[in-house]
């Protein structure tokens, strides 16, 4: 939205939310503060803010007000009742869409800009519908459109990824609706970029992109390992695989296992559509993508226990990166969440460090696991900025994400503040090997084949 401000100067977006400490950090003089770090966020935030940029909590007003309202509500995995484990929670998107016909006036397009499962443009417009009948013999006659528009940013890139999209999809049945906000895009896209669909089709494809980026980052892991068992080099084989065009390059870099708030829901949403509609085998050909994610983690974990030895007890080992990726503070379902939480099981004493993620997040992530493994956690962690600190009289470090100022870093000299033996785990392929050459240091990288490989035959 702040980018839609910044591209269309005449239209007033005002951003609502129920929750008033994030209101006021959006609008705090101090953009350090903004609840978000996103890269050239903060540039925008300062061009538009209190121009035709609004924060408020004042939903009725701005509801009443609005031509077109966009439902950008979180939808988590339901915990409980039906469906618990899998589909996604719809009830913010529900209480958005009562909001909607409560407040509204004349005629409003609602746009479904959450990630939603298939279907849901109905219950909103079922909500919508009543509020219609109901004011048709009033003097505030109410109707409305709705409209699926999904996004497809990627955070760390979001700024990038809205002002050059690969494409903007727009699903709907109301060909003025669907005009109106194709006009606002078409301000900075270009119009072979905007496609249109029915409402189903723009729901499903949401979830069929995420599923599909997913579903190439477990099949590289899983190649990842093979190569560590067989002295393939992962990046070989991504460069070679990704020169055909038909694969193409992106999306291949092998990792400790995929994080973020949507991929793993998202999928979760999709096995479980399939399994309501009795796509059985469909549903656990998807569920397979999870399957292998968690491994990843689960034997990135198990082979830095097995490499120190076989225990991590009492051991310092130095975590690099507590975001789910770089670029942004977001530690929804980050890998390092996991695998944080298997070496403190097995007794290890974490230093972490990050550049943008608060040890307050670290706090609330790492005890988030279910009551019965909390007890579990037998080791301790502790968090620093200062690497040098991190680093000090550790046993081994272990790259969980791709920050910038980690590949800038020179693991020869923090090797000489580590204990001896001392290890680099590399779960992100930023070091080259060659760069430790003569340091002693032990070196592991994900799918890095070693030379004294078994044979085959
Ligand atoms: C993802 C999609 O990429 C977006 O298109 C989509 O709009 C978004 O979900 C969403 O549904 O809102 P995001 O989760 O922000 O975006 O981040 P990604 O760049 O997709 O990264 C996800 C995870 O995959 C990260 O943990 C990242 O480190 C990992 N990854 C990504 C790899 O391990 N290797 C890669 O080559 C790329």
């Amino acid at each position: 939205m702040a980018v839609l401000a910044d591209r269309c100067k005449e239209i007033k977006v005002t951003l609502v939310d129920i929750d008033e400490k994030r209101i006021n950090a959006w609008n705090d003089d101090d953009l350090g503060n903004l609840p978000v770090y996103e890269p050239g966020l903060k540039a925008i935030i300062r061009r538009n803010r209190n121009k035709n940029l609004f924060f408020s909590c004042e939903i009725a007003k701005a509801i009443k007000e609005a031509d077109m309202v966009f439902i950008s509500v979180n939808t988590p995995t339901k915990k409980s009742g039906f469906g618990a484990g899998y589909a996604s929670d719809l009830k913010w998107v529900e209480s958005s869409a009562r909001q909607v016909a409560d407040f509204s006036s004349g005629h409003t397009i609602v746009v479904e800009k959450s990630t939603v499962p298939v279907r849901t443009a109905e219950l909103i417009q079922d909500i919508l519908s009543d509020s219609e009948n109901n004011s048709r013999d009033s003097n505030n006659k109410k109707t409305f459109s709705v409209l699926s528009s999904p996004e497809f940013l990627a955070e760390g890139t979001a700024i990038n990824d809205l002002e050059n999209p690969d494409r903007v999809l727009i699903g709907g049945e109301d060909n003025d609706a669907i005009k109106s906000l194709g006009k606002i895009y078409e301000r900075w896209i270009p119009s072979e970029k905007i496609l249109f669909t029915n409402v189903w089709s723009s729901e499903l494809s949401k979830l069929t992109a995420n599923a599909f980026l997913a579903q190439r980052l477990s099949s590289i892991n899983a190649i990842s390992a093979l190569c560590e068992a067989t002295g393939a080099e992962i990046n070989e084989v991504a460069n070679a695989i990704g020169a055909d065009k038909r694969i193409g390059k992106k999306f291949l870099a092998a990792g400790p296992g995929f994080g973020g708030s949507c991929f793993q829901k998202d999928i979760l949403n999709l096995v479980y559509l399939c399994k309501y509609y009795g796509l059985d085998t469909v549903s656990n050909y998807w569920e397979q993508v999870l399957t292998v994610n968690n491994w990843q983690k689960e034997r990135i974990a198990s082979l830095i226990v097995e490499k120190l030895f076989g225990t991590v007890t009492n051991k310092k080992i130095a975590l690099f990166g507590f975001s789910f990726k770089a670029n942004t503070n977001d530690t929804r379902e980050s890998p390092s969440i996991s695998i944080a939480n298997d070496l403190l099981e097995n007794g290890a004493n974490l230093m972490i460090t990050d550049p943008q993620v608060l040890p307050h997040q670290i706090e609330k992530e790492l005890h988030s696991r279910d009551s019965e493994t909390i007890t579990d956690l037998k080791g301790s962690w502790s968090f620093t900025k200062n690497l040098e600190e991190c680093v000090k009289d550790a046993d081994a470090i272990v790259i969980l994400t791709s920050w910038k100022e980690y590949e800038e870093c020179d693991f020869r000299s923090y090797s000489k503040l580590m204990r001896k033996p001392s290890w680099i785990f590399d779960t992100r392929k930023i070091i080259s090997k060659d760069s430790l050459k003569g340091s002693g240091i032990k070196f592991w990288q994900i799918g890095m084949g070693t030379l004294n490989y078994p044979k085959v035959f």
